[in-house]
């Protein structure tokens, strides 16, 4: 990879930035000052300090959002706040978020920039477990507990896997699914005459935002990076 881009990339500046930085020698590559623009860097196995720092490169970003309610999960919308938008370093890796909250639910959830991981955890054979704590409008019966662990038809030709369903509340249930149909949480409800008047996602793919306030938001951690990469 060329030297400017490296820096730029690694650094989150300007290319325009960086050149100068290479101008004014304060880059080096395993120990000596390079001054070309175009230098090739050996992202495995060089080292490329900048003013004496050395640089780590990572090919991806991760990072997971207690997403705040009325932002959509898409890059662009003509009408509301993207969540995309509402992080400088979500617009400047170019994230996207790995699979959909609505704008009114509030959560764990995942952006990256990296397609391939994507695709996997949203596919349906992955099996990618997803808690939700949902209120009710109504008082969530007991029996309902057998028929959520049985699969609910939702819509003329869907029916849900088993899901999870632990009534915390009265109008207040935890419920496990592992697959990610639109809108499927308040359907599921909806199915039994409950609206769901709140919804937040308390983990995804293992991934929980109890150490996050409401509209923060961290990268991902090593471990938890290759745990999602390996599973
Ligand atoms: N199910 C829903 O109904 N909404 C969400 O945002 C996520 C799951």
């Amino acid at each position: 990879m060329r030297l400017d881009r490296f820096l730029a990339k690694t650094l989150g500046e300007t290319r325009t930035t960086v050149k100068k930085y290479i101008r004014t020698k304060k880059v080096t590559v395993n120990g000596e000052v390079i001054i070309s623009d175009g230098f090739q860097v050996d992202t495995i196995n060089d080292v490329v300090a900048f003013d004496g720092e050395v640089l780590q490169y990572e090919e991806f970003q991760y990072y997971l959002i207690n997403k705040p309610e009325g932002y959509v999960c898409a890059n662009e919308d003509n009408v509301n706040p993207t969540i995309i938008s509402f992080a400088p370093e979500f617009m400047m890796y170019k994230l996207h978020t790995v699979g959909r909250l609505d704008k009114d639910t509030t959560g764990a959830l995942l952006l990256t920039n990296n397609g391939k991981l994507t695709h996997q955890l949203i596919s349906p054979k992955k099996n990618v477990e997803k808690v939700y704590l949902a209120t009710t409008d109504l008082p969530i019966k007991g029996e309902l507990v057998a028929r959520f662990a049985r699969g609910i038809k939702i819509d003329e030709d869907f029916t849900t896997l088993p899901a999870t369903l632990e009534i915390v509340e009265s109008n207040v249930g935890r419920v496990t699914v592992v697959e990610g149909k639109f809108h499927q949480i308040k359907r599921m409800f909806q199915a039994f005459g409950l609206n769901v008047v709140k919804l937040h996602r308390e983990q995804f793919a293992g991934l929980r935002v109890d150490d996050l306030e409401i509209g923060e938001y961290r990268k991902l951690e090593h471990d938890e990076i290759n745990l999602l990469i390996k599973d």
